[in-house]
């Protein structure tokens, strides 16, 4: 749409495109409807290059950019938010440089969970590339300076998030496996707030809560990831009716009826590959 256009007052109709390697971002994705339910919605999933976690920095840093520069060239979208702490906390520079859109990256929350914490031990369970960026070791000089900060990496759980969104059964065991490479570190018996660095893992939060030892405190992003979007669009026109979402996938998948279901519970009726 060129600008002349939309001082006429046609309706803008382009998309915000929200992106992660696989389903995390729906944990975002479900805060950015409900700040502005009539944006409308590209969600896109990574299903090509997932798992990003186990990749290397310069694995990520060469992907990240390029794939957004082809979904921005494809659908256009007014601003782009990186649902993905792994792809932001390494590859934002890289997106930014690329394109000449707003972009909202995804940052591991730990001045929240700071915060919060009353014990000042906080625990960061993201992905093992998130976990050992030195991102994480500036946020927590910054906003945690007097607080332990244990760092997990778990690349079980966002395997366990996906299974859960196809709606298959995933073990206790397996959650709490997650949860000891946090508390069975020393000090982990006085955590008490964990960040979930990791958008995969807020949308199986309920499971974590339920086999800790204690009760936690569990912060994410997704919240001001919404407003911080919400205050870039302010002066934005939207068209008056919500639209349809769009999923889209970057490989060949089965999208079986269990994930069908979770992904129309998010708004995203209609599938597409790019
Ligand atoms: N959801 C992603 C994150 O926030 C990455 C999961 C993965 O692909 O390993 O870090």
């Amino acid at each position: 749409m060129t600008v002349g256009e939309l001082q006429a007052g046609a309706i803008d109709n382009r998309p915000i495109l929200v992106f992660d390697s696989g389903v995390g971002g729906l944990s975002v994705l479900a805060e950015v409807r409900q700040a502005l339910p009539k944006a409308p919605i590209v969600y896109v999933a990574d299903n090509g290059g997932f798992p990003y976690g186990t990749k290397t920095e310069a694995e990520i840093a060469a992907r990240v950019p390029a794939l957004l520069g082809r979904l921005a060239e494809r659908y256009r979208p007014r601003l782009i938010i990186i649902a993905c702490n792994t792809a932001s906390t390494i590859a934002l520079p890289g997106v930014r440089a690329a394109l000449d859109l707003p972009i909202v990256g995804t940052v591991p929350a730990i001045k929240p969970a700071a915060e919060r914490s009353t014990s000042r031990v906080i625990g960061v369970l993201g992905t093992d590339a998130t976990v050992r960026q030195p991102y994480v070791d500036d946020l927590s000089r910054q906003f945690a300076s007097d607080c332990l900060v244990l760092r997990h990496g778990s690349a079980a759980l966002v395997q366990l998030a996906e299974a859960s969104l196809r709606g298959e059964a995933t073990p206790d065991g397996a959650y709490s496996d997650a949860l000891g490479g946090l508390l069975d570190q020393s000090g982990g018996d006085r955590m008490d707030t964990v960040v979930l660095a990791c958008t995969h893992f807020p949308l199986v939060a309920d499971r974590l809560a339920a086999i800790a030892p204690r009760p936690l405190t569990f912060v994410d992003g997704a919240s001001g990831i919404a407003r911080r979007t919400a205050t870039l669009t302010r002066d934005h026109s939207w068209p008056d009716r919500a639209t349809p979402a769009i999923a889209v996938f970057t490989a060949p998948i089965e999208v079986s009826e269990g994930l069908k279901a979770s992904l129309a519970g998010f708004g995203l009726s209609k599938i597409e590959r790019l």
